[in-house]
């Protein structure tokens, strides 16, 4: 009968070159990236690459709260979902929230509240959504990372931003920013958030031994990490602000370039009142009225008028009397025809044929 001998568990984690197995010395951080705005439909939102992980975080509020039981009068409140995905880890996770996404959930938001100034949002809720897309270790940490980011995008005031990063220790020595592996084989581990205003500590857990002095060597290098986290988090925000402030000024060149157009036509109509070509025109324009004029005169003039030799003067004069005559004789004829026509008197009450013609 064989015996089964369980494989013994693999605590290496460390090179012989005395690196870590992923190449970085103990005081060095996993390779770090963020950036901001990533989802449109959100209030606020942020991408954090730190290591393998991938984390989404999405801000919504302040906006009413649901259910209204949870209001509160004198103060907003702050809601934080750590989710993860199902695909995230090696093992297939449940799509169910665990005790451990509500955990992380609540640490996040007692990491979060001290820098909000959430006594402005009375009746309100704030929301901070996370997923973890790849989960590699230190997932609380690069979370809250990404929430405060997701924060500052959407442009809730805060004291300061925070930045989450965690020490720890692993093979006796102690370590800065532990990887999934060194997080499960490791000695001790404490996960940190840093208030980059004041550089106090806005969570602190802990888990595993260590000594007093470890723990001090532990903090330095957190420190050390989250001032370099602070800084990439700051060069996102200002990607982001530098991305809008060069749309404007394309936006702006675009319509500058539209601009003398308008002010080119402007320009021409106007130029069309004053300079000769269009002077020209005009002056054809007021001869072509005044031939006009003119010609209806000559039509009206009676042929004894139209005959008699004259100056201008009497020319004028006759056509005048002619058009004063011709009125005349016009408003005879309207009398006449007034006399003449029907009366438009609509027919009084009973008159029903007024003219006695029978139809
Ligand atoms: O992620 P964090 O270190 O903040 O929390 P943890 O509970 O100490 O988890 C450590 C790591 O275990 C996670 O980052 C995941 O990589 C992994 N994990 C896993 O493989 N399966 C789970 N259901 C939960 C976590």
């Amino acid at each position: 009968m064989p015996i089964l001998v369980p494989e013994p568990h693999d605590e290496v984690c460390f090179r012989e070159d005395g690196k870590r197995l992923d190449g970085r010395a103990v005081d060095e951080l996993r390779p770090f990236s963020c950036e901001v705005g990533v989802i449109k439909n959100a209030q606020g939102s942020a991408l954090v690459r730190h290591g393998k992980n991938l984390i989404y975080a999405a801000i919504y509020g302040p906006r009413e709260v649901h259910p209204r039981h949870l209001a509160r009068p004198d103060r907003g409140i702050l809601r934080v979902y750590y989710r993860m995905a199902t695909f995230s880890v090696h093992e297939r996770k449940s799509p169910a929230p665990n005790r451990r996404e509500n955990e992380i959930s609540k640490v996040i938001r007692e990491a979060l509240e001290p820098v909000l100034f959430l006594e402005a949002y009375p009746d309100s809720q704030i929301e901070v959504y996370i997923e973890v897309i790849a989960a590699d270790g230190g997932t609380r940490c690069a979370s809250t990372t990404a929430a405060s980011l997701a924060l500052a995008d959407a442009g809730i005031p805060m004291k300061s931003m925070v930045v989450g990063v965690a020490a720890g220790k692993a093979q006796g020595k102690v370590l800065l920013d532990l990887g999934d592996k060194e997080d499960k084989v490791g000695q001790a581990d404490i996960p940190c958030v840093v208030v980059m205003k004041d550089k106090s500590i806005s969570l602190l857990q802990f888990d595993g031994e260590m000594t007093l002095e470890e723990m001090k060597l532990g903090f330095e290098y957190v420190l050390k990490g989250a001032e370099i986290i602070y800084q990439k988090q700051l060069e996102a925000l200002r990607e982001k602000y530098n991305k809008i402030s060069r749309q404007a000024e394309i936006e702006d060149a675009e319509l500058s370039k539209e601009t003398p157009k308008e002010e080119k036509t402007a320009s021409e109509s106007t130029d069309t009142a004053v300079s000769p070509e269009s002077s020209d025109i005009f002056k054809s324009d007021v001869e072509a009225e005044s031939a006009e004029n003119t010609r209806s005169a000559e039509i009206n003039e009676t042929p004894e008028a139209s005959e008699t030799p004259s100056t201008e003067g009497s020319e004028t004069k006759t056509s005048q009397e002619d058009v004063s005559s011709v009125g005349k004789e016009a408003k005879e004829e309207n009398t006449l025809s007034e006399e003449s026509a029907p009366s438009e008197v609509p027919p009084q009450a009973g008159e029903d044929n007024p003219t006695g013609d029978d139809k």
